[in-house]
């Protein structure tokens, strides 16, 4: 089911997934997004019929200043194990209570839907495979932890407030306006730049860990069909239910740039997770939902986006 005719707004919309997002549903609704720019740019939202509000879910006078609305995708965040290890209270601040700040906001204004971006770091390295909604949370970085405790708190105010709230863990995502080029930037869009650039990727390890990747277009869909469809979960996987290796993964996007370089492999590194596949069946039971794209189809659209950018 479309969304059509709403009002939504999109915290982080300025962000990679957040801008794909509002660019799906600004063709038939009303999108605002609410940005502070710390991660994400304009320039990401460009030629998009939505509204900027340039600030921060942590801003009170903001947020008491925002009209009601009737789907509310609360994505930003400070997103990355690495930083919340670094800056575990700065990061809970925006992780933790920057999501209480927005549901508050929501039960205020009477918001209907509240859709959350989850991570499947809360599942840690569970080892058993496919990873499912009903697999034991282990959260292993404050990260992780703080996406925890805040789908614990969308169900707090489901419950208490009749707010109708749902976190979607998302496995790993990837597509075009993925940022390549900070120090902890995700594989995809680092080896898709830096194979553009004629230089070698670096694995880690042997690349024989795994992992699932979601095309962002595919996510997104899924994302409205969250706030669309009536459904009882409070939880979601979204992931393809396929499991890559890295040396798969690099051999793909050598193959499909073209550029024929053999990655580096340089030491592992620590608390890297082995493996992960998610098991979404519920999406697909619930939601009607499955991924269209396969890795190929979704790589190649990600380095002709990037490409673009280049020029
Ligand atoms: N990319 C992935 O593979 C992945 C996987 C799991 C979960 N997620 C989650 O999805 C969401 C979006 O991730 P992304 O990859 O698009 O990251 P991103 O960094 O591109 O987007 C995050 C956005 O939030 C904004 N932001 C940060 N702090 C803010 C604040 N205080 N007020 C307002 N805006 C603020 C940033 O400016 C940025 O535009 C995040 O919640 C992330 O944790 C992403």
């Amino acid at each position: 089911m479309a969304l059509t005719n709403r009002r939504i707004l999109i915290t982080g919309g300025a962000g990679f997934i957040g801008s794909n997002l509002a660019e799906y549903l600004s063709d038939s609704n009303e999108v605002f997004v609410l940005d502070d720019l710390s991660l994400g740019s304009r320039d990401n939202i460009e030629g998009m019929n939505v509204r900027i509000i340039e600030g921060s879910i942590l801003d009170d006078a903001i947020l008491s200043q925002l009209d009601e609305m009737d789907v509310i995708f609360h994505l930003a965040a400070i997103p990355g194990v690495q930083d919340s290890i670094d800056h575990p209270v700065r990061t809970a601040e925006v992780n933790m209570l920057g999501t209480l700040k927005m549901l508050e906001y929501a039960r205020e204004k009477d918001a209907g839907t509240f859709v959350f971006a989850s991570s499947c770091a809360v599942y840690g390295d569970p080892g058993e495979m496919p990873i499912s909604e009903s697999t034991p949370p282990n959260p292993l970085s404050p990260y992780a932890t703080q996406k925890l405790a805040s789908e614990h708190l969308i169900r707090n105010y489901s419950e208490l407030y009749g707010i109708k709230g749902v976190s979607a863990r998302f496995f790993n995502v990837y597509g075009p306006r993925q940022n390549p080029y900070s120090e902890y930037s995700a594989v995809i869009p680092k080896f898709i730049s830096l194979c553009l650039e004629g230089r070698r990727p670096v694995i880690f390890g042997n690349g024989e860990q795994t992992r699932d990747f979601v095309y962002v277009k595919d996510l997104v869909r899924g994302l409205e069909l969250m706030a669309s469809v009536e459904h009882k979960e409070n939880i979601i996987n979204l992931g393809s239910g396929r499991e890559i290796s890295i040396n798969e993964l690099a051999g793909t996007i050598a193959k499909e740039t073209g550029c024929g370089l053999e990655p580096e492999h340089a030491e592992a590194r620590k608390g890297e997770v082995e493996r992960s596949l998610a098991d979404i069946s519920i999406a697909k039971r619930v939601l009607g939902w499955e991924p269209e794209y396969s890795l190929e189809k979704g790589i190649r659209e990600t380095i002709e986006a990037f490409k673009r950018k280049h020029i």
